[in-house]
């Protein structure tokens, strides 16, 4: 190859490099089973930026009211929800007692139920996988708290998944069960369209659109896998400037130590 490359003139070289660079790019996403995912520029990307907390609360809402009833979101205990403070503890104590968990054995030896508490998951909707399949057609409806970071598009995805249902093009045959939704790979997802205009109600007056709803759900789960992420910019924020200024001292310190003997003249005398 080297060889090759030294018998072409340099510029003819490089281009073909690109050439063949944006070829295989191309090619990779034309083999797809599925449509590639919009970039949709969230408002917690970037360096500086953190979620936008009134959106995880109203997604967590569009969970609970909607997703929640097929989907488990098992990493995420409601303690985690009192510390990211979206919401207060009070609230978040009532919500876990709605639930009865089964805790146990007790001195007897018998299972029992008890109200939910802080320290609790939140709760799965079948006993196990067998009772989720059997309840989807034999398709299990995955664990949702690390979604984000199992898909390569990651939250762009779960938006364009959930907004992405159309019409199948002429000619596509789906089987019974499945719905067309060409973000998906394969393009013929057993999960019905989930969201309808108006399926919640937002207590802060924000209008329940299907795009709302995917918007404020994809940005819950965006934080459900990563609860760690506004500290994780702020530590990071701290230590730049932590550095930055140890770097800028350490600079002007060198300077002015070596400054004397950088800048004087040596004059020998006979
Ligand atoms: C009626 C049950 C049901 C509801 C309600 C539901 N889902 Fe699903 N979901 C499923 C099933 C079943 C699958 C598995 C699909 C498959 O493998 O074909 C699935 C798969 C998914 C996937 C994974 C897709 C992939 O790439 O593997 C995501 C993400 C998802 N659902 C998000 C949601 C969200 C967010 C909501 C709420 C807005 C929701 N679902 C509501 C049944 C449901």
């Amino acid at each position: 190859m080297a060889a090759v490359l030294r018998a072409i003139p340099k510029s003819a070289a490089s281009a073909a490099v690109a050439v063949t660079v944006a070829a295989a790019a191309r090619s990779a996403d034309c083999s797809d089973d599925h449509v590639p995912s919009l970039d949709l520029g969230w408002s917690h990307h970037g360096p500086l930026a953190a979620f936008d907390a009134k959106a995880v609360r109203r997604g967590f809402q569009v969970y609970k009211e909607v997703c929640s009833s097929c989907h488990s979101v098992n990493r995420v205990n409601y303690r985690n929800l009192v510390e990211y403070g979206a919401w207060s503890e009070k609230e978040v104590k009532a919500m876990a007692e709605d639930v009865d968990v089964i805790d146990g054995p007790d001195s007897s030896g018998e299972m029992f139920e008890r109200p939910g508490k802080l320290s609790d998951p939140l709760p799965s909707p079948y006993a196990n996988d067998e009772a989720g399949r059997a309840a989807n057609g034999g398709a299990l409806p995955p664990d949702l708290s690390l979604m984000v970071k199992a898909r390569h598009a990651g939250v762009d995805y779960i938006f364009n998944l959930l907004t992405g249902y159309v019409e199948p093009p002429e000619g596509k045959e789906i089987l019974e069960g499945l719905h067309y939704n060409p973000y998906f790979s394969g393009a013929s997802i057993a999960m019905p369209p989930p969201l309808m205009d108006g399926a919640v109600e937002y207590p802060d007056g924000t209008p329940a659109t299907a795009s709302q709803m995917a918007k404020d759900v994809s940005v819950f789960l965006a934080w459900a896998s990563e609860p760690e992420h506004d500290d994780r910019k702020q530590a990071g924020m701290k230590w730049i400037f932590a550095l930055g200024t140890a770097a800028v001292v350490t600079g002007f310190y060198k300077r002015f130590r070596w400054g004397p003997y950088k800048t004087r003249q040596i004059t020998y005398l006979k």
